[in-house]
Protein backbone atom coordinates (compact mmCIF):
# COMPACT_ATOMS: atom_id res chain seq x y z
CA UNK A 1 0.00 0.00 0.00
CA UNK A 2 2.92 2.04 0.81
CA UNK A 3 4.08 2.99 -3.20
CA UNK A 4 0.56 3.23 -4.03
CA UNK A 5 -0.09 6.05 -1.69
CA UNK A 6 3.37 7.92 -2.37
CA UNK A 7 2.40 7.43 -6.10
CA UNK A 8 -0.88 9.18 -5.75
CA UNK A 9 1.09 11.93 -3.18
CA UNK A 10 3.69 12.54 -5.54
CA UNK A 11 1.28 12.91 -9.02
CA UNK A 12 -1.00 15.22 -7.00
CA UNK A 13 1.69 17.17 -5.29
CA UNK A 14 -0.28 16.95 -1.77
CA UNK A 15 2.23 18.37 0.48
CA UNK A 16 -0.12 16.77 2.97
CA UNK A 17 1.12 13.27 1.99
CA UNK A 18 4.39 14.13 1.24
CA UNK A 19 7.83 14.82 3.29
CA UNK A 20 7.72 14.92 6.84
CA UNK A 21 3.95 14.20 6.78
CA UNK A 22 3.97 11.34 4.41
CA UNK A 23 2.12 8.63 6.14
CA UNK A 24 4.02 5.81 7.81
CA UNK A 25 2.62 2.08 8.00
CA UNK A 26 5.02 0.39 10.96
CA UNK A 27 3.22 -0.21 13.72
CA UNK A 28 6.38 -0.92 15.93
CA UNK A 29 7.05 -0.99 20.04
CA UNK A 30 10.49 0.64 20.53
CA UNK A 31 12.20 0.36 24.21
CA UNK A 32 15.80 1.40 25.46
CA UNK A 33 15.63 4.20 23.21
CA UNK A 34 18.82 6.20 22.56
CA UNK A 35 19.18 9.83 25.14
CA UNK A 36 21.04 12.76 24.28
CA UNK A 37 20.68 14.63 27.71
CA UNK A 38 19.02 13.05 30.54
CA UNK A 39 15.01 11.95 30.84
CA UNK A 40 13.90 13.66 34.37
CA UNK A 41 13.38 10.44 36.56
CA UNK A 42 10.14 12.59 37.88
CA UNK A 43 8.45 11.97 34.91
CA UNK A 44 6.11 9.32 34.96
CA UNK A 45 3.37 8.60 32.42
CA UNK A 46 3.00 8.39 28.27
CA UNK A 47 2.67 11.58 26.12
CA UNK A 48 0.38 10.60 23.29
CA UNK A 49 -0.56 12.35 20.03
CA UNK A 50 -3.02 11.78 17.60
CA UNK A 51 -3.04 12.89 13.73
CA UNK A 52 -4.05 11.75 10.04
CA UNK A 53 -2.10 8.52 8.56
CA UNK A 54 -3.91 7.19 5.85
CA UNK A 55 -4.15 3.58 5.47
CA UNK A 56 -5.02 2.95 2.17
CA UNK A 57 -4.77 5.23 -1.60
CA UNK A 58 -7.47 8.31 -1.27
CA UNK A 59 -10.26 8.00 -2.94
CA UNK A 60 -10.21 11.29 -4.78
CA UNK A 61 -8.59 13.95 -3.97
CA UNK A 62 -6.57 14.01 -0.28
CA UNK A 63 -7.15 16.52 2.45
CA UNK A 64 -4.86 16.62 5.72
CA UNK A 65 -8.23 16.35 8.00
CA UNK A 66 -9.14 13.07 6.01
CA UNK A 67 -6.48 10.55 7.31
CA UNK A 68 -7.30 7.80 9.75
CA UNK A 69 -5.98 8.66 12.76
CA UNK A 70 -2.48 7.31 13.90
CA UNK A 71 -1.92 7.28 18.00
CA UNK A 72 2.28 8.02 18.42
CA UNK A 73 2.98 7.72 22.35
CA UNK A 74 6.25 7.55 24.10
CA UNK A 75 6.02 6.11 27.90
CA UNK A 76 8.13 7.80 30.87
CA UNK A 77 9.34 6.27 33.78
CA UNK A 78 11.69 6.19 35.95
CA UNK A 79 14.34 7.90 33.12
CA UNK A 80 13.14 5.30 30.68
CA UNK A 81 11.14 5.45 27.18
CA UNK A 82 9.30 3.60 25.30
CA UNK A 83 7.81 4.82 22.21
CA UNK A 84 4.65 3.24 20.44
CA UNK A 85 2.46 3.43 17.37
CA UNK A 86 -1.37 2.17 16.85
CA UNK A 87 -3.78 3.05 13.97
CA UNK A 88 -7.13 3.61 15.79
CA UNK A 89 -9.55 1.07 14.79
CA UNK A 90 -12.59 2.70 14.32
CA UNK A 91 -15.84 1.05 13.01
CA UNK A 92 -14.86 3.04 9.88
CA UNK A 93 -11.57 2.05 9.63
CA UNK A 94 -12.20 -1.60 9.98
CA UNK A 95 -14.70 -1.24 7.22
CA UNK A 96 -11.82 -0.19 4.70
CA UNK A 97 -9.62 -2.86 5.97
CA UNK A 98 -11.79 -5.27 5.38
CA UNK A 99 -12.83 -3.69 1.85
CA UNK A 100 -8.66 -3.58 1.32
CA UNK A 101 -9.36 -0.15 -0.26
CA UNK A 102 -10.68 3.31 1.00
CA UNK A 103 -14.44 3.26 0.72
CA UNK A 104 -14.66 7.38 1.32
CA UNK A 105 -14.31 10.14 -0.32
CA UNK A 106 -12.89 13.06 2.00
CA UNK A 107 -13.30 16.65 2.21
CA UNK A 108 -11.84 17.81 -0.75
CA UNK A 109 -14.42 15.05 -2.46
CA UNK A 110 -17.68 14.59 -3.82
CA UNK A 111 -19.84 14.25 -1.05
CA UNK A 112 -22.25 12.34 -3.81
CA UNK A 113 -19.70 9.48 -4.20
CA UNK A 114 -19.88 8.80 -0.56
CA UNK A 115 -23.85 8.75 -0.18
CA UNK A 116 -24.19 4.55 0.01
CA UNK A 117 -22.04 4.80 3.13
CA UNK A 118 -23.44 5.37 6.49
CA UNK A 119 -23.74 9.38 7.40
CA UNK A 120 -21.70 10.90 10.87
CA UNK A 121 -23.40 13.84 12.25
CA UNK A 122 -25.10 14.76 9.12
CA UNK A 123 -21.95 14.22 6.82
CA UNK A 124 -21.24 10.90 4.54
CA UNK A 125 -18.07 11.36 5.72
CA UNK A 126 -15.65 8.68 7.57
CA UNK A 127 -15.45 9.15 11.57
CA UNK A 128 -11.23 8.67 11.78
CA UNK A 129 -11.31 9.72 15.14
CA UNK A 130 -7.54 11.19 14.28
CA UNK A 131 -7.97 14.59 15.93
CA UNK A 132 -7.11 14.85 19.51
CA UNK A 133 -6.82 12.81 22.75
CA UNK A 134 -8.09 12.98 26.11
CA UNK A 135 -7.85 11.76 29.53
CA UNK A 136 -10.24 11.32 31.94
CA UNK A 137 -11.90 8.44 34.72
CA UNK A 138 -8.46 6.66 33.86
CA UNK A 139 -9.45 6.20 30.12
CA UNK A 140 -7.83 7.50 27.36
CA UNK A 141 -10.33 9.11 24.92
CA UNK A 142 -10.00 9.76 21.26
CA UNK A 143 -12.50 11.75 18.78
CA UNK A 144 -13.01 13.22 15.84
CA UNK A 145 -13.01 17.33 14.50
CA UNK A 146 -16.66 16.76 13.05
CA UNK A 147 -18.41 15.28 16.23
CA UNK A 148 -18.52 11.59 16.21
CA UNK A 149 -17.65 8.48 18.35
CA UNK A 150 -15.69 8.55 21.40
CA UNK A 151 -12.96 5.45 21.01
CA UNK A 152 -11.59 4.48 24.44
CA UNK A 153 -7.78 3.72 23.80
CA UNK A 154 -5.49 1.67 26.28
CA UNK A 155 -2.21 4.72 27.10
CA UNK A 156 -0.15 2.04 27.31
CA UNK A 157 -0.69 -0.71 24.34
CA UNK A 158 -2.27 1.92 22.30
CA UNK A 159 -5.23 -0.85 21.65
CA UNK A 160 -8.71 0.32 20.26
CA UNK A 161 -11.11 -0.84 23.09
CA UNK A 162 -14.00 0.75 21.55
CA UNK A 163 -16.45 2.73 21.12
CA UNK A 164 -17.29 4.84 24.96
CA UNK A 165 -20.85 4.99 26.02
CA UNK A 166 -20.56 5.23 28.94
CA UNK A 167 -22.79 2.19 29.89
CA UNK A 168 -25.66 3.88 27.63
CA UNK A 169 -25.75 7.27 28.89
CA UNK A 170 -23.93 8.86 26.45
CA UNK A 171 -26.49 8.69 23.66
CA UNK A 172 -25.35 11.81 21.62
CA UNK A 173 -22.04 11.78 19.28
CA UNK A 174 -19.22 13.94 20.94
CA UNK A 175 -16.85 16.35 19.63
CA UNK A 176 -12.75 15.47 19.74
CA UNK A 177 -11.99 18.61 22.31
CA UNK A 178 -13.51 17.02 25.39
CA UNK A 179 -12.77 19.49 29.07
CA UNK A 180 -11.68 17.75 31.99
CA UNK A 181 -11.96 19.42 35.32
CA UNK A 182 -8.53 17.44 36.87
CA UNK A 183 -10.83 19.09 40.59
CA UNK A 184 -13.83 17.05 40.36
CA UNK A 185 -13.15 14.96 37.52
CA UNK A 186 -16.07 15.87 35.44
CA UNK A 187 -16.15 15.73 31.76
CA UNK A 188 -17.92 18.69 29.67
CA UNK A 189 -18.72 17.89 26.16
CA UNK A 190 -20.68 19.42 23.13
CA UNK A 191 -21.61 17.85 20.03
CA UNK A 192 -23.72 19.49 16.79
CA UNK A 193 -24.79 18.49 13.23
CA UNK A 194 -24.14 20.09 9.93
CA UNK A 195 -27.63 19.51 9.58
CA UNK A 196 -29.08 20.78 12.72
CA UNK A 197 -29.88 24.22 14.13
CA UNK A 198 -28.77 23.13 18.16
CA UNK A 199 -25.49 22.77 20.02
CA UNK A 200 -25.85 19.96 22.09
CA UNK A 201 -23.65 20.42 25.68
CA UNK A 202 -23.29 17.68 28.54
CA UNK A 203 -21.53 16.65 31.48
CA UNK A 204 -19.69 12.84 32.67
CA UNK A 205 -19.26 12.45 35.96
CA UNK A 206 -16.04 10.98 37.72
CA UNK A 207 -17.13 7.44 37.73
CA UNK A 208 -18.23 7.26 34.01
CA UNK A 209 -21.81 8.41 33.78
CA UNK A 210 -23.75 11.12 31.70
CA UNK A 211 -25.23 12.76 34.73
CA UNK A 212 -26.46 16.33 32.24
CA UNK A 213 -27.23 16.56 28.88
CA UNK A 214 -28.82 20.09 27.02
CA UNK A 215 -29.59 21.01 23.75
CA UNK A 216 -28.77 24.70 22.94
CA UNK A 217 -31.43 25.83 19.92
CA UNK A 218 -28.94 28.06 17.39
CA UNK A 219 -30.43 30.21 14.20
CA UNK A 220 -28.69 27.10 12.04
CA UNK A 221 -26.25 24.74 12.03
CA UNK A 222 -22.97 25.82 13.55
CA UNK A 223 -19.36 23.79 13.69
CA UNK A 224 -17.48 25.35 16.91
CA UNK A 225 -14.32 23.54 17.30
CA UNK A 226 -13.50 23.82 20.72
CA UNK A 227 -15.55 25.31 23.93
CA UNK A 228 -14.24 26.65 27.43
CA UNK A 229 -14.63 25.55 31.32
CA UNK A 230 -14.52 27.16 34.58
CA UNK A 231 -15.46 26.27 38.04
CA UNK A 232 -19.20 26.86 37.30
CA UNK A 233 -19.91 27.25 33.69
CA UNK A 234 -18.99 26.24 30.20
CA UNK A 235 -18.69 28.47 27.20
CA UNK A 236 -19.93 27.30 23.92
CA UNK A 237 -19.45 29.01 20.74
CA UNK A 238 -21.64 30.20 17.67
CA UNK A 239 -19.07 31.43 15.53
CA UNK A 240 -20.07 32.69 11.48
CA UNK A 241 -17.96 30.52 10.03
CA UNK A 242 -20.65 28.61 8.77
CA UNK A 243 -21.16 25.69 6.34
CA UNK A 244 -23.26 26.41 3.19
CA UNK A 245 -25.86 24.02 2.92
CA UNK A 246 -27.07 25.61 -0.38
CA UNK A 247 -23.31 25.54 -2.04
CA UNK A 248 -23.04 21.83 -0.55
CA UNK A 249 -26.28 20.64 -2.11
CA UNK A 250 -25.23 22.69 -5.74
CA UNK A 251 -21.54 21.59 -5.66
CA UNK A 252 -21.61 18.87 -3.91
CA UNK A 253 -18.88 19.55 -1.45
CA UNK A 254 -18.44 20.93 2.09
CA UNK A 255 -17.62 24.64 1.56
CA UNK A 256 -17.73 26.80 5.02
CA UNK A 257 -18.68 30.19 4.31
CA UNK A 258 -17.66 33.00 6.83
CA UNK A 259 -20.25 35.09 7.46
CA UNK A 260 -18.57 38.49 8.24
CA UNK A 261 -22.01 40.17 8.81
CA UNK A 262 -22.75 38.16 11.56
CA UNK A 263 -21.37 38.03 15.02
CA UNK A 264 -19.23 35.87 16.86
CA UNK A 265 -21.94 34.75 19.58
CA UNK A 266 -20.51 32.61 23.36
CA UNK A 267 -22.91 30.71 25.46
CA UNK A 268 -22.35 30.78 29.19
CA UNK A 269 -24.41 27.78 30.77
CA UNK A 270 -23.99 26.71 34.32
CA UNK A 271 -22.37 23.57 34.22
CA UNK A 272 -25.53 21.66 35.38
CA UNK A 273 -27.59 24.26 33.63
CA UNK A 274 -30.48 24.01 30.70
CA UNK A 275 -30.66 25.79 27.84
CA UNK A 276 -33.07 28.53 29.32
CA UNK A 277 -30.16 29.48 31.53
CA UNK A 278 -27.91 30.37 28.99
CA UNK A 279 -26.57 34.04 28.69
CA UNK A 280 -25.21 34.83 25.17
CA UNK A 281 -22.26 37.39 24.67
CA UNK A 282 -21.53 38.88 21.31
CA UNK A 283 -18.00 39.88 19.64
CA UNK A 284 -16.12 40.23 16.60
CA UNK A 285 -16.79 37.97 13.87
CA UNK A 286 -13.94 35.19 14.17
CA UNK A 287 -13.54 31.57 14.10
CA UNK A 288 -11.56 29.59 16.82
CA UNK A 289 -10.28 26.61 16.99
CA UNK A 290 -8.95 26.04 20.33
CA UNK A 291 -9.46 27.77 23.41
CA UNK A 292 -6.60 27.40 26.11
CA UNK A 293 -8.40 28.44 29.43
CA UNK A 294 -11.42 29.84 30.98
CA UNK A 295 -11.95 31.17 34.74
CA UNK A 296 -14.09 33.26 36.68
CA UNK A 297 -12.52 36.51 37.99
CA UNK A 298 -15.38 38.70 39.82
CA UNK A 299 -18.35 39.45 37.75
CA UNK A 300 -16.64 38.40 34.87
CA UNK A 301 -15.54 35.09 32.50
CA UNK A 302 -12.13 35.35 31.23
CA UNK A 303 -11.49 33.39 28.16
CA UNK A 304 -8.28 33.28 26.20
CA UNK A 305 -8.01 31.03 23.21
CA UNK A 306 -6.65 31.90 19.54
CA UNK A 307 -8.59 34.08 17.23
CA UNK A 308 -8.52 33.99 13.22
CA UNK A 309 -10.43 37.09 11.82
CA UNK A 310 -9.63 35.61 8.86
CA UNK A 311 -10.63 31.79 8.97
CA UNK A 312 -11.37 31.37 4.71
CA UNK A 313 -8.37 32.07 1.85
CA UNK A 314 -8.39 36.23 2.10
CA UNK A 315 -8.30 36.44 -1.44
CA UNK A 316 -10.56 34.87 -3.96
CA UNK A 317 -8.25 31.87 -5.19
CA UNK A 318 -8.01 31.94 -9.34
CA UNK A 319 -10.48 30.08 -11.51
CA UNK A 320 -8.74 27.06 -12.45
CA UNK A 321 -6.81 26.61 -8.83
CA UNK A 322 -6.06 22.16 -7.83
CA UNK A 323 -7.69 20.96 -5.17
CA UNK A 324 -3.98 21.20 -3.61
CA UNK A 325 -4.30 24.64 -4.07
CA UNK A 326 -6.82 25.14 -2.63
CA UNK A 327 -6.21 23.05 0.44
CA UNK A 328 -3.07 25.12 0.72
CA UNK A 329 -5.14 28.47 1.33
CA UNK A 330 -7.55 27.19 3.63
CA UNK A 331 -4.97 25.66 5.58
CA UNK A 332 -2.51 29.03 5.77
CA UNK A 333 -3.59 29.28 9.27
CA UNK A 334 -3.56 32.68 11.02
CA UNK A 335 -4.48 33.11 13.97
CA UNK A 336 -3.06 34.71 17.36
CA UNK A 337 -3.20 35.19 21.37
CA UNK A 338 -6.49 36.58 22.39
CA UNK A 339 -8.76 37.64 25.60
CA UNK A 340 -12.23 37.90 25.94
CA UNK A 341 -13.55 39.26 28.83
CA UNK A 342 -17.36 38.16 29.54
CA UNK A 343 -19.23 40.53 32.18
CA UNK A 344 -22.19 38.66 33.75
CA UNK A 345 -23.32 41.25 35.40
CA UNK A 346 -23.54 43.66 32.25
CA UNK A 347 -23.82 41.23 29.69
CA UNK A 348 -20.65 43.71 28.01
CA UNK A 349 -18.36 42.02 26.15
CA UNK A 350 -14.63 42.96 25.94
CA UNK A 351 -11.82 41.62 23.65
CA UNK A 352 -8.61 42.25 23.10
CA UNK A 353 -5.36 40.69 21.13
CA UNK A 354 -2.76 39.68 23.05
CA UNK A 355 0.05 39.24 20.97
CA UNK A 356 0.73 39.60 17.23
CA UNK A 357 2.62 36.14 16.31
CA UNK A 358 0.88 33.64 14.84
CA UNK A 359 0.45 30.86 17.06
CA UNK A 360 -1.89 27.93 17.31
CA UNK A 361 -2.42 24.42 19.11
CA UNK A 362 -1.89 25.91 22.80
CA UNK A 363 -1.77 23.83 26.00
CA UNK A 364 -1.83 24.55 29.60
CA UNK A 365 -1.46 23.03 32.63
CA UNK A 366 -4.16 21.01 32.73
CA UNK A 367 -4.09 21.22 36.62
CA UNK A 368 -5.49 24.57 36.08
CA UNK A 369 -7.87 23.73 33.41
CA UNK A 370 -10.50 26.42 34.38
CA UNK A 371 -9.23 28.22 37.22
CA UNK A 372 -7.04 31.44 36.76
CA UNK A 373 -4.15 30.45 35.03
CA UNK A 374 -0.84 32.30 33.78
CA UNK A 375 0.76 30.56 30.88
CA UNK A 376 0.51 28.94 27.64
CA UNK A 377 2.23 26.75 25.32
CA UNK A 378 1.45 27.69 21.92
CA UNK A 379 2.84 26.13 18.74
CA UNK A 380 4.12 29.51 16.73
CA UNK A 381 2.86 28.47 12.63
CA UNK A 382 5.08 28.69 9.61
CA UNK A 383 2.82 27.83 6.82
CA UNK A 384 5.06 28.95 3.38
CA UNK A 385 4.60 25.19 1.75
CA UNK A 386 2.06 23.53 4.27
CA UNK A 387 0.83 24.30 7.75
CA UNK A 388 3.50 23.57 10.43
CA UNK A 389 5.24 24.14 13.90
CA UNK A 390 8.35 25.74 13.73
CA UNK A 391 8.64 26.58 17.55
CA UNK A 392 7.40 26.84 20.92
CA UNK A 393 5.80 30.30 22.12
CA UNK A 394 5.23 30.05 26.48
CA UNK A 395 2.96 32.73 27.23
CA UNK A 396 2.84 34.25 30.39
CA UNK A 397 -0.62 36.86 30.63
CA UNK A 398 0.14 38.02 33.88
CA UNK A 399 3.31 39.58 32.64
CA UNK A 400 2.55 39.89 29.02
CA UNK A 401 5.82 38.26 27.98
CA UNK A 402 6.73 35.41 25.79
CA UNK A 403 9.87 33.00 25.66
CA UNK A 404 10.53 31.22 22.33
CA UNK A 405 12.25 27.35 21.80
CA UNK A 406 12.89 26.77 18.41
CA UNK A 407 12.61 23.33 16.96
CA UNK A 408 15.53 24.02 14.66
CA UNK A 409 16.29 24.28 10.94
CA UNK A 410 13.76 21.82 9.20
CA UNK A 411 12.56 20.66 11.99
CA UNK A 412 8.57 20.68 12.98
CA UNK A 413 6.89 19.94 16.36
CA UNK A 414 3.86 18.89 17.74
CA UNK A 415 1.20 19.84 19.89
CA UNK A 416 3.67 19.89 23.59
CA UNK A 417 1.75 19.19 26.88
CA UNK A 418 2.66 20.34 29.88
CA UNK A 419 3.99 18.12 32.28
CA UNK A 420 4.31 18.87 36.37
CA UNK A 421 6.59 17.79 38.76
CA UNK A 422 5.51 15.48 41.17
CA UNK A 423 5.29 18.22 44.01
CA UNK A 424 4.89 21.57 41.75
CA UNK A 425 5.45 24.64 43.59
CA UNK A 426 4.08 26.70 40.82
CA UNK A 427 2.12 26.13 37.92
CA UNK A 428 4.68 26.19 35.40
CA UNK A 429 7.49 23.69 37.90
CA UNK A 430 7.22 21.03 35.43
CA UNK A 431 8.08 20.04 31.89
CA UNK A 432 7.11 20.29 28.59
CA UNK A 433 7.40 17.82 26.06
CA UNK A 434 6.89 17.29 21.77
CA UNK A 435 7.30 15.12 19.32
CA UNK A 436 10.61 17.26 16.69
CA UNK A 437 10.23 15.46 12.93
CA UNK A 438 13.45 16.50 10.48
CA UNK A 439 12.13 16.77 7.18
CA UNK A 440 16.09 16.74 5.60
CA UNK A 441 17.36 13.60 7.08
CA UNK A 442 12.89 11.90 7.94
CA UNK A 443 14.40 10.98 11.40
CA UNK A 444 12.09 11.87 14.53
CA UNK A 445 12.83 12.61 18.34
CA UNK A 446 11.19 13.82 21.45
CA UNK A 447 12.68 16.91 22.93
CA UNK A 448 11.44 17.31 26.75
CA UNK A 449 12.13 21.03 28.11
CA UNK A 450 12.38 22.51 31.09
CA UNK A 451 9.11 24.40 31.19
CA UNK A 452 10.56 27.57 33.79
CA UNK A 453 13.75 27.90 30.82
CA UNK A 454 12.17 26.97 27.47
CA UNK A 455 14.80 28.64 25.43
CA UNK A 456 17.36 26.55 26.94
CA UNK A 457 18.90 23.22 25.21
CA UNK A 458 16.21 19.97 25.82
CA UNK A 459 16.92 18.39 28.79
CA UNK A 460 16.31 15.26 26.94
CA UNK A 461 16.44 14.31 23.53
CA UNK A 462 15.36 11.41 22.88
CA UNK A 463 16.07 9.12 19.04
CA UNK A 464 12.64 7.73 17.84
CA UNK A 465 13.46 4.98 15.29
CA UNK A 466 10.89 5.98 13.37
CA UNK A 467 9.74 9.18 11.48
CA UNK A 468 6.67 10.66 13.42
CA UNK A 469 4.58 12.17 10.59
CA UNK A 470 3.29 15.91 11.40
CA UNK A 471 -0.16 15.53 13.49
CA UNK A 472 -2.65 17.35 15.61
CA UNK A 473 -3.37 17.43 19.12
CA UNK A 474 -1.54 15.30 22.33
CA UNK A 475 -1.96 14.98 25.81
CA UNK A 476 -0.03 13.79 28.93
CA UNK A 477 -1.05 11.14 31.10
CA UNK A 478 0.21 11.29 34.08
CA UNK A 479 0.84 7.74 35.87
CA UNK A 480 -0.53 8.93 39.02
CA UNK A 481 -4.08 9.72 37.16
CA UNK A 482 -3.54 6.09 34.58
CA UNK A 483 -4.00 3.76 37.70
CA UNK A 484 -5.30 6.06 40.63
FE1 LIG B 1 -8.48 20.87 17.34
Amino acid sequence: MKNAIMNYALEAGNPYLLGAYAPIFEEIVASDLEVIGEIPKDINGVYVRNGPNPKFEPKGHYHWFDGDAMLHALQLENGKATYRNRWIRTNNFVEEEQAGESLWQGLLGKLAANMGRPWNRGVPLKDTANTAVGFHDGKLLAGWYMCGDLYEIDPITLETKGIQNYNGTLSSKAMAHVKVDEHTNEMMFFDYELTASYLAYGVVNGTGTVKHFTKIPTPGPRIPHDMGITQNYSILMDLPLIYDLNAMAKRGRAIPTFRKDLPSRFAIIPRFGNADEVRWFEAEPCYIYHTINCWEEGDEIVMDCCVNLEPTPQEELPKGSSAVEKLNAYLRLKAYLHRYRFNLKTGETKESRLDDLGTEFPLMNSRYLGRKSRYAYNQRLETSEALRFDAIVKYDTEKNTSTVYEYGKNKSGSESPFIPKPNAQSEDDGYVISFVTDASTEKSEVVILDAQNIDQEPLARILLPQRVPLGFHACWVDGDRMFS
